[in-house]
């Protein structure tokens, strides 16, 4: 009798095991961020972070599901396990890793800001900027920057998504808008063709606010599941298939 039960408790056990591994690992996204993440007139999630993150769950094994999650509460959110990771084109930087655990960063992109063709507005310099408005959205990095920098000369507006701020933009509601390179790209300057232009070029630094790319964050005690995202984007990389989607995004 004794023997039925530790085997009965060996079988439980083991069933356990085999549960966790085939959990759902739930991810969190906040949308649209044309090219990175963005719906199909069907609804359907696309884009570089959702063909990346799917192609990273195959390759661990595991089920992924998409949350879609507002920008300003998505680390809230993943602390409070309403997911179990963000990969949203969340820039690694200091004041987030003492919140979250980032994997490897998966993207390098620069950001940008971007004006109507026909703006006189020829440099993002402070002197520029007087007065103007300037957009972007709330609680990124490029809102930290620009409310550090420009917050006493110029009218910050903070969007809760970034199709907000793009719609705003078009209909001349906004002098300037402060992106990611590769979203402004897509959304303004691929779209609108002719209609907007880059000032100032590509910006990476300081540091302090643009960071080391984009990373997937995953809550701090969570280090087994960064690693094998980590694992999965290395193969992925040697395997080709990181090329294959970026290519799809971003090749020319
Ligand atoms: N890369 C910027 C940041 O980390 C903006 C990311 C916004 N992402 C999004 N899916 N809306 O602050």
């Amino acid at each position: 009798k004794k023997l039925l039960s530790i085997t009965l408790l060996g079988a439980a056990l083991l069933t356990g095991t085999v549960q966790a591994q085939e959990e759902t690992v739930r991810i969190a996204v906040d949308v649209p961020y044309e090219p990175m993440e963005y719906r199909l007139p069907s609804g359907e999630l696309t884009g570089f972070d959702i063909e990346l993150g799917n192609a990273l769950c195959k390759e661990i094994g595991i089920d992924c599901e998409w949350v879609v999650q507002g920008w300003d509460g998505i680390i809230p959110g993943l602390l409070s396990r309403k997911y179990d990771a963000i990969m949203s084109s969340m820039t690694i930087n200091e004041q987030r890793r003492k919140q979250v655990l980032f994997s490897d960063p998966y993207f390098m992109p620069p950001s940008a800001w971007f004006v109507p063709a026909k703006s006189d507005i020829r440099t993002p310099a402070k002197e520029t900027l007087e007065g103007k408005s300037i957009g972007v959205q709330r609680g990124t990095l490029q809102d930290n920057y620009a409310t550090d920098m420009y917050g006493d000369v110029a009218n910050i507006k903070r969007y809760s998504t970034a199709g907000d701020m793009v719609l705003d933009m078009e209909s001349n509601r906004l002098d300037i808008v402060f992106l990611d390179f590769p979203v402004g790209k897509s959304t303004l300057i691929d779209s609108e063709e002719g209609n907007y232009k880059v000032v100032g070029g590509m910006i990476t630094e300081p540091k302090k606010y643009f960071g080391d790319g984009f990373g997937i964050a995953f809550r701090q005690r969570d280090k087994e599941l960064a690693q094998k995202f980590n694992d999965a984007l290395a193969t992925l990389k040697e395997k080709g298939t990181y090329d294959e989607i970026f290519q799809k995004y971003f090749g020319t």
